[in-house]
């Protein structure tokens, strides 16, 4: 444990570089090759991510903002009393505040974050706003088994944050699967709050996803900074496109970092040659239905209590319980 202030202690589960190495060097191994998504979010790409959310092709924070902004005292409801909520990935922590003020007597709040500062700042920021609450923060990869931090005060159960669709960054085998440790995480009673972007027409997703000003573009780069800096890779930034296609058989936009030109990139002792055209694949998003995402998570055995949309239907925010 890592004190952080009087009250607060960080559990840091932070993955070691040597995992970032194996997954970079068996993803560019692979075909089609791909590098791991989780490490865009270093303090840059945490930024830039932030930046994302602002942009305005990027309907998808707006959107399920504008659910809590409607629907919150709904879904603290649905959730109910003396809950502990635990936050996956819940990012700088604006959606987790609106819902954290509205829920009856929380007992605990336990962000999980891979970014460790990003984890820090939003916590502390939190406490400030509410100094009663408790708050355990975790460094980890939230995707891998995690044990939780126990709170000073026994919760009814626990309700599961999950916002921003990132469950829709992972392939459905692995977000069942994922989704039914979620499941036993909860255990009886517990319950999982989770957004989920739709199926929508494809022009609006890939406007979404190559943004005019390029910020989108600099993000998917950055994957390959930070290979550079933390891996001793070679990438030549410049000689890397990024684009964004939607895939309509699938449901889901990938991300693409295209080869401007013929190269071979040195990472690991390990040698990858390129083809002007060639394409590591850095990220999958997949959109969902209603009743398909309802149908997944049935199936990782979860129970629907509620769903809220938007006005224009881009995007869901689900309340699922745990049958008891
Ligand atoms: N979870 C976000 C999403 O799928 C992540 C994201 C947004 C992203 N824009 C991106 C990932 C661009 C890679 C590249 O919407």
């Amino acid at each position: 444990m890592t004190p952080t202030n009087e009250r607060m202690q960080l559990l840091d589960l932070e993955p070691a570089a040597s995992d970032f190495l194996a997954e970079a060097l068996a993803g560019l191994s692979s075909q089609p090759r791909t590098l791991p998504s989780k490490f865009f979010y270093d303090e840059r790409g945490s930024d830039l991510f932030q930046e994302i959310c602002r942009l305005p092709e990027y309907y998808i924070t707006r959107a399920e903002t504008e659910i809590l902004q409607l629907h919150v005292a709904e879904l603290a409801d649905s959730v109910g009393a003396n809950a502990e909520l635990v936050g996956f990935g819940t990012g700088a922590g604006v959606k987790t505040r609106m819902l954290l003020e509205c829920l009856a007597d929380p007992i605990a709040y336990v962000p999980i974050d891979i970014s460790k500062q990003r984890l820090l700042d939003s916590a502390a920021a939190l406490q400030l706003a509410m100094p009663h609450l408790e708050i355990l923060p975790v460094c980890a990869d939230y995707l891998q088994e995690i044990r939780l931090p126990q709170p000073s005060r026994k919760p009814a159960h626990v309700a599961v944050y999950f916002p921003g669709s990132t469950i829709g960054n992972l392939e459905p085998p692995v977000a069942r699967d994922f989704l039914r440790r979620v499941n036993r995480l909860c255990g009886p009673s517990g319950g999982l709050i989770i957004g989920v972007d739709l199926q929508k027409p494809r022009e609006i997703i890939e406007l979404a996803y190559n943004d005019a000003a390029g910020v989108t573009a600099e993000f998917n780069r950055n994957v390959l900074v930070r290979a550079n800096r933390e891996l001793g890779a070679d990438f030549v930034i410049s000689q890397w496109r990024h684009r964004a296609i939607y895939n309509d058989q699938d449901g889901r936009i990938e991300m693409h970092l295209i080869s401007e030109s013929d190269q071979t990139v040195r990472l690991g002792g390990q040698q990858f040659h390129f083809t002007a055209g060639d394409k590591i694949i850095t990220e999958y998003s997949y959109k969902h239905t209603v009743e398909g995402f309802t149908a997944l998570a049935a199936s990782a055995g979860f129970r629907l209590a509620r769903t809220w949309t938007d006005p224009q239907q881009l995007f869901a925010v689900f309340h699922f319980t745990v049958p008891d």
